[in-house]
């Protein structure tokens, strides 16, 4: 029988690779995003590798649109096994004291209270399954402190928490719960901004001892490492990826 994950943040960057990723070893997903072009793109991507897939939009910042996309989730293949907690927003970066509290409110209940309601759903199917694999999408803003991202990195380093606290009440259920930090990554989004700004990316590739940006298919990698089987004794870590860029934090 094929696994079946849901990915949220499918329709671009790391959500994507990942969907690719998974898809090549079988498993059926579910893409779900805020955007319906790039979420067909994934689907397509997906049934090329020979997986099945469907879409389903959501604004993961509203509970109701959460539980949508895991009941249409049960409903088409009766459960759940993986799922990538994945869809979030950077901010504008602007130091904190200029930045308003539109976007502090927006980046904390997409990246924060997303994070929540998808796991609380997710993982209320999981274990009356008896189980399943999830890994929630941190950054390197979740295990250090840097400069303009003040709100990104209180919601990344929630994200931390909620991983973790998760796995104190449920692993016993046959839940694991991991979740990644990726370094700066060159995700379409982050290609376009440093071909518009070289000067800048020469200035973090210089920050990152490998000297160079991750890549989507090494966090495609890692994540369909740690939903997989083969991970099954890991639970409640936090997994850096990212060139050693904070290793000497
Ligand atoms: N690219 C990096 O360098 C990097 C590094 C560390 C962590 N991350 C994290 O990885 C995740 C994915 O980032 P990415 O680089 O692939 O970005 P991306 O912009 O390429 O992809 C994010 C996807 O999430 C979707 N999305 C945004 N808001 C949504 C919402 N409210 N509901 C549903 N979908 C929504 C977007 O439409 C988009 O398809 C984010 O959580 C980000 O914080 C990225």
């Amino acid at each position: 029988m094929s696994k079946v994950a849901i990915i949220t943040g499918a329709g671009s960057g790391l959500g994507q690779s990942t969907a690719k990723k998974l898809a090549e070893k079988g498993v059926h997903i579910v893409v779900v995003d805020i955007d319906e072009e790039g979420g067909q793109e994934t689907v397509n991507l997906v049934k090329q590798a020979g997986a099945d897939a469907f879409f389903v939009k959501a604004d993961v910042s509203k509970a109701d649109e959460v539980k949508n996309y895991v009941d249409q989730t049960v409903e088409k293949y009766g459960t759940i096994d993986y799922f990538f907690n994945n869809a979030g927003i950077s901010g504008s970066g602007k130091m904190f004291l200029e930045t308003d509290v539109d976007e502090i409110n927006k980046i904390v209940e997409i990246n924060m209270l997303g994070a929540l309601y998808g796991m609380q759903y997710v993982a209320d199917v999981m274990v009356k399954n008896g189980g399943g694999a999830i890994v929630n999408m941190a950054s390197s803003a979740g295990v250090m402190g840097q400069a303009t991202v003040v709100t990104y990195s209180a919601t990344k380093h929630g994200v931390v928490g909620m991983t973790k606290s998760m796995v104190a009440e449920y692993a016993k259920d046959g839940l694991r719960v991991n979740a990644i930090a990726p370094g700066p990554t060159e995700t379409p989004m982050v290609k376009k901004y440093f071909e518009d700004n070289p000067e800048m990316k020469e200035s973090s590739e210089q920050g990152i001892p490998q000297k160079r940006l991750g890549t989507p298919e090494e966090v495609a990698e890692l994540v369909t490492f740690l939903l997989t089987s083969d991970a099954h004794y890991i639970n409640g870590d936090v997994i850096r990826i990212d060139g050693g860029f904070t290793s000497t934090k």
